[in-house]
């Protein structure tokens, strides 16, 4: 890589994580996002996407905490109702583009219960293709289970694997990447076997990163934080969720990677943020951000439900969603 196109990745990344902004998710495939719609009513067609993701995108003011909104194909592809791009509204907004390349988690082979994210095949092209239209980032969900048995070390081997494979072929083409492997919450354990298990995940991550040569400082980390699991009984204080979260991470993570965008993971919207400002409080090398999904986007949602005069209701309940997060930041 000449040392121009090493730069660029360096300072698109470090734009993604500087505080006080974090990274909007809205990358739902139109699979989950029809489902999301016909929860609140309303008919899951193109067009019901396109209009849920442009009340997001033209919310006013969303650039003063929001530096990247991660997109689907789909949206990527579409246009406003007045005729702009995706990547070109996203311009006019002051938010950077990004994309979600892989195509879901599917059943992994001989592994019941567990899965592998695909989406390899034909990456180079398609990221070419992105960036020829704009995207300056890129992201890969890798799922992983976690119960008294999982995730098994095939599992985790196999979804490292892919994910520095993607990571590498996005630093190619000049896309950073945020690379998110993410220990589902599902379960009753207690948050010391969330510990021990994104600990391990993390250690195999970084291992593939630097096998297969991707650039720590060119990357966005998009961790799950380390919490219990959503059906154990005696929820950890925020404290314990920041120590041991940011525990695991100075342990896994190198110095030279610019910052983490936590996931929220199904975490309720006001607990997710309390949790990011008890991190976000902690010394640590790496800037500290968000980059939730539904933790941001739910409220905004069901405000919306469709209607076009609820369009202002849906951009005040992201608004607010996205200032508490971003206020949080602030030191
Ligand atoms: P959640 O914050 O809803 O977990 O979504 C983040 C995301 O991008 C999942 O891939």
């Amino acid at each position: 890589m000449t040392s121009e196109h090493t730069e660029k990745l360096h300072s698109t990344a470090r734009a993604l994580v500087a505080p006080p902004r974090g990274i909007l998710a809205a990358d739902e495939s139109p699979g989950t996002m029809s489902q999301r719609l016909e929860k609140v009513g309303v008919e899951p067609t193109p067009e019901a996407r396109r209009d849920y993701r442009e009340m997001l995108l033209t919310t006013p003011g969303l650039s003063e905490s929001v530096s990247g909104i991660i997109l689907a194909d789909e949206t990527f592809n579409q246009e406003l109702s007045d005729g702009r791009t995706v990547p070109q509204a996203c311009a006019d907004a002051g938010v950077l583009p990004g994309i979600k390349v892989d195509t879901g988690a599917k059943p992994l082979a001989f592994a019941p219960g567990e899965t592998i994210t695909e989406g390899l095949d034909g990456l180079r092209e398609r990221m070419q293709d992105y960036a020829s239209r704009g995207a300056a980032f890129a992201k890969w969900r890798a799922a992983l289970k976690l119960d008294a048995s999982l995730p098994t070390d095939r599992a985790i081997h196999v979804n490292a694997h892919a994910l520095a494979r993607y990571a590498a072929l996005c630093q190619e083409a000049g896309v950073v990447p945020i690379v998110e492997p993410e220990v589902l919450m599902d379960g009753d354990h207690a948050l010391e076997r969330c510990e021990e298990v994104t600990s391990g995940v993390l250690e195999k991550v970084f291992a593939e990163l630097a096998a297969q040569g991707v650039d720590p400082a060119g990357i966005v980390l998009k961790p799950n934080m380390v919490v219990a699991g959503l059906g154990f009984s005696d929820q950890p204080e925020a404290s314990e969720v920041a120590a041991a979260t940011v525990r695991v991470l100075t342990q896994r993570v190198p110095e030279s990677v610019p910052g983490i965008a936590f996931l929220s993971g199904g975490q309720a919207a006001e607990v997710a943020t309390r949790h990011l400002k008890a991190i976000a409080a902690e010394s640590t090398p790496w800037g500290i951000t968000f980059s939730f999904g539904r933790a941001l986007v739910d409220g905004a949602l069901r405000a919306w439900a469709g209607d076009p005069d609820k369009w202002k209701d849906g951009q005040t309940a992201l608004d607010d969603r996205v200032r508490a997060n971003s206020e949080v930041l602030k030191r």
